[in-house]
């Protein structure tokens, strides 16, 4: 029998946390890497102090593993909130949604035992994923990559996140989740966007000798009809309910989705997902506007994973970045693609936390540099023999820079069992300090492990 997960909540994590102390009533949690810094577990156990928990951007690309007890979950469109049993949680308009998806998710969950109904609201300004998104995404791919000869791919998720960011910036093409609530009009809208899916993408399969199915406009809105049933209690104006919920005293917690590295403006473009990931991104993606965030706490995993193509300069080759991909778990929770793994790039988690406005750090991935004798952390760039001032734009010279490390001493001993920062090992709280004068940005809360009572308050 599935055990419910709200039998976990009374785990020890809830009392230490009342030593946490924040600014103000809403606050965010961000990747500050390239994404899987532990997100999810940050996010939920600290959904306990706020009354919402809102998604900004992203969409089925993000992958939020969360531990309660034995049981493993896997958010990808659902918040990470929905295991708190009290929280109300909102898929903001940023989101891109495949219904397919995010109902095989909230099937999953229930299965499990979480409970879930009004307690989980999507935003009518969402957009929809269609399948001819998916399609897009891979045939993009696979032109591209045969156009350059075999060049670097993005290596995307597959999950028409691209395209549909797309659709929705060229606006014709586009469908929003409020659209599933006016059937014959979308049905009559479905018939013209299809046909230009078909004709597009048909060129662009033929022109690459790939193979092409065209889409049936009707079958598409048939799916459409069965997702408006299954989906339309949820569907509402978020927008509205967020704003009456900020008047009304409630504590908004905004989990970000992929990370700043990937931020389509600002990070290693053109090897980004398609939304603003950092915290800019949860204005627009929202509805909340700016400053009212007094809380932007940014997750740093004390090593590095990127997942995907595009420049990592401290990815390690050698055994020791397969001894921390095997520590570590490193494997896509979206793809189960293995991990890109090497040190802690502060240079990188400086331009991210400069650009996010982030207060406070929560250093994850503790218990995984336990394991080594000694440690690396990137202070800086050389790029033809020069130091880099800053976080270059161009993902070329990032590919050719050269990082400047500074050993530190390995912790000796593991963390996994600690219960405060004092009962850390000396070389690691080194380590840790090391990391906030670096960024010049507080370590607040510090993971040594992936239960919900490993997450130490300062
Ligand atoms: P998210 O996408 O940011 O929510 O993170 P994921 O759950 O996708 O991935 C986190 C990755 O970091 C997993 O591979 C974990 O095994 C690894 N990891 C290592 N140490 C920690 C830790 O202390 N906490 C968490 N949550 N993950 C850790
Ligand atoms: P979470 O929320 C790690 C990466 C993909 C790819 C690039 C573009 O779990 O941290 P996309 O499908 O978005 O067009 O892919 O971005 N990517 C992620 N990598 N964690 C994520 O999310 C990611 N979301 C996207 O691997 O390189
Ligand atoms: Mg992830």
């Amino acid at each position: 029998m599935a055990t419910s997960p709200t039998a976990a909540t009374a785990d020890p994590a809830a009392s230490n946390l009342d030593r946490l102390t924040l600014r103000g009533s809403h606050a965010a949690i961000i990747g500050m890497q390239w994404g899987d810094e532990g997100k999810g577990q940050i996010t939920d156990v600290l959904t306990q102090k706020f009354d919402l928990v809102v998604r900004y951007n992203g969409g089925a690309n993000a992958g939020h593993t969360v531990l309660i007890g034995e049981q493993k979950f896997a958010l990808h469109l659902v918040p990470s909130g929905i295991l708190n049993p009290k929280a109300i949680n909102v898929v903001g308009n940023g989101v891109v949604i495949d219904p397919e998806a995010i109902l095989s998710e909230i099937q999953g969950l229930r299965e499990r035992g979480v409970v879930i109904g009004p307690n989980l609201l999507i935003s009518d300004r969402a957009h929809v994923v269609l399948p001819y998104h998916k399609v897009q995404d891979r045939l993009l791919e696979q032109a591209l990559n045969q156009g350059r000869g075999g060049g670097e791919m993005i290596g995307t998720t597959g999950r028409g996140i691209g395209p549909c960011y797309a659709d929705k910036a060229l606006r014709g093409t586009a469908v929003r989740m409020g659209e599933l609530l006016d059937l014959p009009a979308l049905r009559d809208k479905l018939r013209h966007i299809v046909d230009v899916k078909n004709h597009m993408l048909g060129a662009l399969a033929s022109g690459y000798g790939q193979a092409f199915e065209p889409f049936d406009a009707e079958a598409i809105y048939q799916q459409c009809a069965a997702w408006s049933q299954q989906l339309g209690a949820h569907i509402r104006d978020t927008t509205d309910l967020l704003h009456n919920a900020m008047e009304s005293g409630k504590r908004i917690l905004f989990e970000g989705a992929n990370a700043c590295l990937l931020d389509v403006d600002h990070g290693t473009y053109p090897f980004v997902t398609s939304s603003n990931c950092s915290s800019l991104g949860i204005y627009a993606g929202s509805a909340v506007p700016g400053g009212r965030v007094g809380d932007i706490i940014g997750v740093v995993k004390m090593y590095t994973s990127r997942v995907g193509g595009g420049p990592m300069p401290t990815e390690l080759h050698d055994a020791t970045g397969e001894q921390i991909r095997q520590t570590g778990h490193e494997f896509g929770t979206t793809t189960g693609r293995p991990r890109r793994c090497g040190w802690l790039d502060l240079v990188a988690v400086r331009y991210a936390a400069r650009l996010s406005g982030c207060t406070g750090i929560a250093a994850t991935g503790l218990s995984v540099l336990a394991g080594l004798p000694e440690l690396k952390i990137c202070v800086g760039y050389r790029y033809k023999g020069r130091d880099l001032p800053s976080f270059p734009a161009d993902a070329n010279v990032l590919k050719q820079v050269e990082p400047v490390y500074e050993a530190l001493p390995g912790f000796g001993r593991p963390v996994a069992e600690c219960t405060s920062f004092g009962e850390l090992p000396g070389p690691a709280q080194t380590y840790i300090k090391r990391v906030e004068a670096f960024v010049g940005v507080p370590v607040i809360l510090a993971c040594v492990g992936r239960r919900r009572d490993q997450i130490l308050v300062r």
